[in-house]
């Protein structure tokens, strides 16, 4: 690829396209700064292309940028989401497991510290099968988790990611999508009277999350004889920051937990957001991930970037996308309980980096955001990895990975690592022609098709364990990575305008799909002609 030769990081690139990963992995020394820990977490950034003066010029990048002030900025709650004139505060839900003293107004930290003793009165009553304490159901074992995006990927992603940490006995289950189908199949499979359903919604207005509320309302009712006020009363709460629109919707107001307008839906695990997951994993593992998070906050606000880890992940990010062109990041966690951390990175970065306007309504000056996929190791490698090792295009790869496992099973867990070292040593180190020819008893034909090509880019991020403080740190350091990305390329990761014109259009289109079809002014040509494909097609 063509580096941007106005880039102040042309002669860096330049230099490192002379050479190799197999060339610069040489190096013993090479890991010593690109390898740093932060309590559970390690990163690895040495299979990535990049030495030390580029990494230095990334480094005085970030730092005439003004970084520690924009940083400070957010923590203080100043309104840096200025589409929406709001603050940032998700990491003052977090602030007292944090050993800083927090900067977040006085105000923010004792609501906060309110919704926590209300989160912990509530999981110990249920827990504890005595819901009637707080005007609930007696004796619920399921707890229903009905919301989209950032209403659902958080607590999903960590409600797998600790299930050796469910310490309640109470099963949770996430209903999502509009698809009626998991509803459907959740009624089948649960005994309503011992169902808590938890509506969460930041604005109470999401088509998907209410058509579930709903479904699920009738479907309680019906154990109540009809009585859908006496279902809702004992058996859903709301999250939401639109208390008005739950209570109009039937859930009293003392059911009702907040959101705030200062937390964005994908960095609201840590709040009431997260109350599903608290109900399966008790108060005191959902304030081990906080402090998990918390202790990244610290290090964030406190490290130099040269050892501050979401920075060196921003870097190696920069660098990839903006000095290499490389427009997708593929993240593989090598364990089966880390299966929702692609979605919920998908979320996190996409939705907060996926612009192209700066705060000031001008264009940004180069790319944005990579499309991040991916999915479980080695699953994936059986899939798609044929082509990370030897297709046209070059892929940035994160490996994530889990030291010590939850189960007894050492002989797998020692294969699944060897695999992770295994993936990323082969797509830095790739196979020459003469190793290939070697292998091939000179055939060159199949020596070509034998090559790999190597110097593909990888990170690594091992955690110690998969535990509620580690993987609060895990999700706080991508967090503070979009932050810093959001500053670097100019842009507002914290509002989401480019979701909101499909659910114009889909409201529009609805009424069409009714039994009647019905004519929607305005429509174009396609969408009719399907509309009208549907109609004729349907039973
Ligand atoms: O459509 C995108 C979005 O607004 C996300 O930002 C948000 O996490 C999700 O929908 C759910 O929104 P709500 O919590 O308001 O239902």
């Amino acid at each position: 690829m063509t580096v941007d030769q106005r880039s102040p990081f042309a002669d860096h690139a330049r230099r490192l396209a002379a050479t190799t990963l197999r060339e610069l992995l040489k190096d013993a020394q090479r890991s010593a700064r690109l390898r740093q820990r932060l309590g559970p977490v390690l990163l690895d950034l040495s299979r990535q292309k990049l030495d030390e003066p580029a990494l230095d010029a990334l480094g005085a990048f970030l730092e005439a940028s003004g970084w520690e002030r924009a940083r400070d900025a957010m923590f203080a709650g100043a309104p840096i989401n200025t589409s929406e004139q709001r603050a940032v505060l998700h990491t003052a839900l977090r602030a007292g497991g944090a050993k800083l003293p927090s900067p977040a107004p006085r105000a923010v930290q004792d609501e906060v510290a309110q919704v926590l003793v209300r989160l912990d009165e509530l999981v110990t009553a249920v827990a504890a099968g005595q819901g009637s304490r707080l005007g609930l159901a007696d004796g619920i074992t399921d707890v229903v988790n009905i919301g989209i995006g950032g209403s659902d990927l958080g607590p999903r992603l960590a409600a797998r990611a600790l299930t050796p940490f469910h310490a309640t006995g109470l099963r949770t289950h996430f209903l999502t999508n509009v698809d009626g189908q998991a509803a459907y199949e959740l009624m089948q499979q649960l005994d309503p009277r011992r169902t808590l359903v938890v509506l969460v919604s930041k604005s109470f207005s999401t088509q998907e999350t209410l058509l579930n509320g709903n479904v699920l309302r009738d479907w309680l009712a019906g154990a109540y004889g009809g009585d859908a006020a006496q279902a809702v009363a004992g058996h859903f709460l709301a999250v939401s920051a639109n208390v008005a629109a739950a209570e109009a919707w039937g859930i009293p107001a003392a059911h009702v937990y907040p959101m705030w307008d200062f937390v964005g839906g994908r960095f609201s695990l840590w709040s009431a957001v997260g109350l599903s997951l608290a109900l399966a994993i008790g108060m005191d593992n959902f304030r081990a991930l906080l402090a998990g998070a918390a202790s990244v906050d610290d290090h964030f606000r406190s490290a130099p970037w040269q050892s501050n880890l979401p920075a060196l992940l921003a870097l190696a990010e920069y660098w990839n996308r903006n000095v290499q062109g490389r427009s997708s990041r593929a993240v593989i966690p090598y364990a089966d309980l880390l299966g929702d951390l692609t979605s919920y990175l998908q979320q996190l970065e996409m939705e907060s980096l996926g612009k192209q306007v700066t705060p000031q309504g001008a264009p940004v000056a180069g790319s944005t955001v990579p499309v991040v996929w991916g999915s479980v190791g080695t699953n994936a490698q059986h899939a798609y990895f044929q082509a990370l090792h030897q297709g046209t295009d070059t892929v940035p790869l994160e490996f994530i990975g889990v030291v010590n496992p939850a189960h007894p099973l050492r002989a797998n867990h020692e294969a699944l690592l060897s695999n992770l070292l295994a993936q990323a040593a082969a797509l830095a180190l790739g196979k020459t022609t003469e190793e290939a020819l070697a292998e091939s008893k000179g055939d060159r034909v199949l020596a070509a098709q034998r090559t790999f090509p190597g110097d593909r880019p990888s990170t690594v991020i091992l955690l110690d364990a998969l535990t509620p403080e580690s993987l609060g740190a895990l999700i706080a350091l991508y967090e503070h990575k979009v932050f810093l990305l959001g500053h670097l390329w100019h842009i507002n990761a914290f509002d989401q305008w480019g979701v909101e014109l499909g659910k114009v259009i889909a409201k529009q289109i609805l009424p069409a799909l009714g039994k009647q079809a019905v004519d929607v002014p305005g429509l174009d040509a396609g969408t009719v002609a399907l509309i009208r494909e549907i109609h004729a097609r349907r039973g």
